[in-house]
C-alpha cells in the first residue's frame, strides 16, 4: 500500500528494491530509523513487531493522529481550501498554540498544498487538500506499530538486538539543507551513524546518495548501486538519473 503523503527524499521509487533485500527469516523486530513518509513501512509485508520513528516531532503527530484520531482527523481537515492565502496563514500559524489534531491538519495541509511537498513555498496547484484518501487504510496498518520521536543514536541503542531489522534512510549526504524541518544533519552525524552501525548487532539496510563520503564510510559493508529518476531536481544537481547505494550488513 502507499504512504498517505509525499516527503522530501521518500522512497516511493526505490521501496522495491530495499525490501526485496530484507531477510526472510529471524527477523523478530523491524525498525524504521528515519520514518519520513514512511514508503517502505507501509510498502512491505507487516512484521510481528514494528516501530516507525521520526525526529520531526510535527510529522509524529501527524502519524498518531491517523492511528489514534483518523475521524476526527476527517472532520478537521473536511473544510481546508487550497488557496496561497490560506497557506501562508497555516505556515505562519505557531503549531504550540494548536491542538494535536489541529497541528496534524496543518501539516497535512502544508504538505498537499506545497510545491513539491516541501511545506515551504505555495504549490499553486488543484489538489483536494481536504480528504486524506487512503486514510482509513492507512490507520489500520498502524494499529500494531509503535510511533516513536527520538533521534536516530537513541532509538538504535534502545531497540537493538539480534532480532531486529532496521532500515535507515538518513538525509543524504549533501542535501541538509533541503531539509527545513530539522536541526541539521552534517557530516559529524552521518559519522556517528556508521560508528553506531559498525557496532550494532541486530541486521540493518541503509539507502543513500552515491558519493565518495559515503562509500568509504561503509567500504566494509556491502554496498550495491541502484540507478534511477531523480526526483529531487536542483536538490542533487539536477540529473536525470540518479544512482543511490543500498548498504547492508548481512
Ligand atoms: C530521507 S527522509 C526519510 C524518507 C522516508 N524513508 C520515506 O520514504 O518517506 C529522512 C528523515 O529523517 C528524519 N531525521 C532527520 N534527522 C534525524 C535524526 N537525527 N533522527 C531521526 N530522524 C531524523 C527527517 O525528519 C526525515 O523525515
Amino acid at each position: 500500500m502507499d504512504s498517505f503523503i509525499s516527503w522530501v527524499g521518500g522512497k516511493k521509487q526505490l521501496r522495491k528494491e530495499i525490501i526485496k533485500r530484507f531477510p526472510v527469516e529471524g527477523v523478530e523486530k523491524y525498525v524504521e530509523v528515519f520514518g519520513g513518509a514512511g514508503w517502505v513501512l507501509f510498502g512491505k509485508e507487516p512484521h510481528k513487531k514494528e516501530i516507525y520513528n521520526d525526529i520531526n516531532g510535527e510529522l509524529v503527530n501527524l502519524f498518531r493522529m491517523v492511528k489514534y484520531h483518523p475521524d476526527a482527523l476527517e472532520v478537521e481537515l473536511a473544510f481546508m481550501l487550497n488557496s496561497r492565502e490560506e497557506f501562508f496563514r497555516q505556515k505562519m500559524m505557531p503549531p504550540e498554540r494548536l491542538t494535536e489534531l489541529q497541528r496534524a491538519a496543518r501539516l497535512y495541509y502544508l504538505i498537499r498544498a506545497s510545491y513539491g511537498s516541501k511545506v515551504s513555498t505555495f504549490g499553486c496547484h488543484f489538489r483536494d487538500v481536504s480528504v486524506i484518501k487512503n486514510l482509513q487504510e492507512v490507520h489500520k496498518r498502524l494499529a500494531n506499530v509503535l510511533i516513536e520521536n527520538k533521534s536516530f543514536e537513541e532509538i538504535i541503542r534502545q531497540q537493538d538486538s539480534e532480532g531486529t531489522l532496521f532500515y535507515l534512510d538518513p538525509p543524504y549526504h549533501g542535501t541538509e539543507k533541503f531539509y527545513e524541518m530539522e536541526n541539521g544533519f552534517g557530516e559529524d552525524r552521518h559519522r556517528e551513524l556508521a560508528e553506531l552501525l559498525r557496532n550494532a548487532k541486530g541486521k540493518w539496510i541503509l539507502s543513500y546518495n552515491d558519493d565518495s563520503f559515503v562509500r568509504e564510510l561503509y567500504q566494509d559493508f556491502r554496498i550495491e548501486e541502484i540507478e534511477r529518476k531523480n526526483n529531487m531536481g536542483m536538490a542533487v544537481g539536477g540529473n536525470k538519473v540518479f544512482r543511490e547505494l543500498i548498504i547492508r550488513n548481512y
